[in-house]
């Protein structure tokens, strides 16, 4: 049977890439003062009513919502944003550790989207939500934390940030009017979405591919006209910071993203003009929406299968690196040796040391074949001679060295390493 469409398995070598990746993002999270917080998997469904959003893409088609058998209405959480303040407001972490909160979760989002490369049904996001300041500062130190990730990933040469102001909700709102009025006049060309989005939130049209490519989308307004000098300061000031950061970016008014809960600073990383990476922004208002204490925040998520697509792109000769790596494969060519290979097994073990034995099959070219696979340093084989003798033939499989020695020697040494 295979994987439900748009799930995938992990295993072997992806999983060793996926692993020291999300290693990677969390040793760079902590760095900057972060912690780790894990929210369940399944939450309330109408929590992403009330913060993804109404009028998102997420909310509107793509979650999966189920009823649990006490007839909740319940689903799998489309992004970690809601689920997260749900949590701080939920758990009062508000006034535990005053006035700044980091946090930052690695875990399974479902989003009910068309498969394909890059996008999948279930996937993985790690993010990053800052809560409790307010100031310019706090937004470059959130895009500089996401451009520490790129250049550890060696991503930079084919990245561009993207920035943008959406302004306040009331900037939002009296920009979103002018849009409507003005898309009104062309609703029979909009595409089936944006007819949708016209209604709801018209300012998604500004990114809808399939419209933006029309000729009525020229004249349309631009949100800069709806800014406040309030809001335009904010912005000229973070570009200018980023500016003093050595941070490259461009800005890109045409930056709304597709989530509701969003104020003044927005950003996505893109990789090689095709797709997003890293897409976060402010968040001023949604703790006081969601009953919480008003608490300004921002963050930013990213999806682990896209960064390591761009990731193996862009390094290549680092690939071979990731396999299991095996010290020890002991051969044992009659019964009498298990016995004697377990014992050795558990000592180097117990050592740190990653010890693996063929039980059955076990003539000499199988397990010659099976330590050369694994990639194993040494080869230890007990046969009738050696089991006489009380030794062991072991073979050093990166230089070819052969040597026969008592088990106890090659232990001590091994552990020593100074064999
Ligand atoms: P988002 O832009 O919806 O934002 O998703 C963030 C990232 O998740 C995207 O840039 C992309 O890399 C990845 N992603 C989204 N959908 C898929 C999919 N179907 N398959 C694979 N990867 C995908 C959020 O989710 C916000 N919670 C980000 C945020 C945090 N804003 C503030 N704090």
């Amino acid at each position: 049977m295979d994987p439900v469409r748009g799930t995938y398995d992990l295993y072997d070598k992806e999983m060793l890439i996926h692993s020291e990746i999300v290693e990677t993002l969390k040793y760079i999270a902590k760095n900057f003062d972060y912690s780790e917080i894990k929210t369940p998997i399944i939450e309330k469904s109408n929590l992403y009513n009330h913060s993804t959003g109404d009028s998102s893409d997420i909310v509107q088609k793509e979650m999966y919502t189920f009823l649990d058998k006490g007839n909740r209405e319940l689903a799998l959480r489309p992004e970690l944003t809601a689920g997260v303040v749900r949590s701080f407001i939920s758990n009062k972490i508000y006034g535990k550790r005053d006035p700044q909160y980091k946090y930052f979760y690695y875990g399974e989002a479902f989003r009910y989207e068309r498969p394909q490369k890059g996008r999948y049904r279930q996937f993985y996001q790690f993010g990053v939500e800052f809560f409790g300041d307010n100031s310019e500062y706090a937004d470059v130190e959130t895009i500089a934390l996401a451009n520490s990730i790129i250049s550890k990933l060696n991503l930079d040469s084919k990245i561009v940030l993207k920035v943008n102001s959406i302004g306040s909700s009331s900037e939002r709102e009296e920009f979103n009017k002018l849009l409507r009025k003005y898309f009104s006049k062309y609703e029979d060309d909009l595409c089936t979405d944006c007819k949708t989005r016209l209604e709801l939130n018209p300012m998604r049209i500004l990114d809808c591919k399939i419209d933006s490519k029309k000729d009525f989308f020229k004249n349309a307004p631009t949100l800069k006209q709806s800014l406040t000098p309030d809001s335009i300061d904010r912005f000229v000031t973070v570009l200018n910071l980023l500016d003093d950061m050595d941070i490259k970016y461009v800005e890109d008014e045409t930056l709304v993203r597709g989530l509701d809960y969003y104020n003044d600073l927005v950003f996505e990383f893109v990789y090689d003009n095709t797709y997003t990476l890293i897409g976060g922004g402010r968040y001023d208002s949604l703790v006081k929406e969601m009953d919480g204490p008003q608490t300004p925040a921002i963050g930013f998520g990213l999806g682990i299968e896209r960064v390591i697509e761009a990731f193996k792109t862009e390094n290549q000769e680092l690939l071979d690196e990731f396999s299991n790596k095996v010290d020890i494969v002991y051969g044992g060519l009659i019964p009498q040796a298990f016995p004697i290979i377990i014992k050795s097994m558990t000592n180097l073990r117990n050592a740190g040391l990653v010890c693996s034995c063929l039980f059955e099959k076990s003539n000499l070219k199988t397990i010659l074949k099976h330590a050369n696979k694994v990639e194993a340093v040494y080869l230890v084989i007990i046969g009738e001679e050696e089991l006489k003798n009380k030794e062991i033939k072991v073979k050093n499989l990166i230089t070819g060295d052969e040597e026969t020695k008592t088990l106890e020697s090659f232990e001590v040494d091994i552990i020593k390493k100074d064999y």
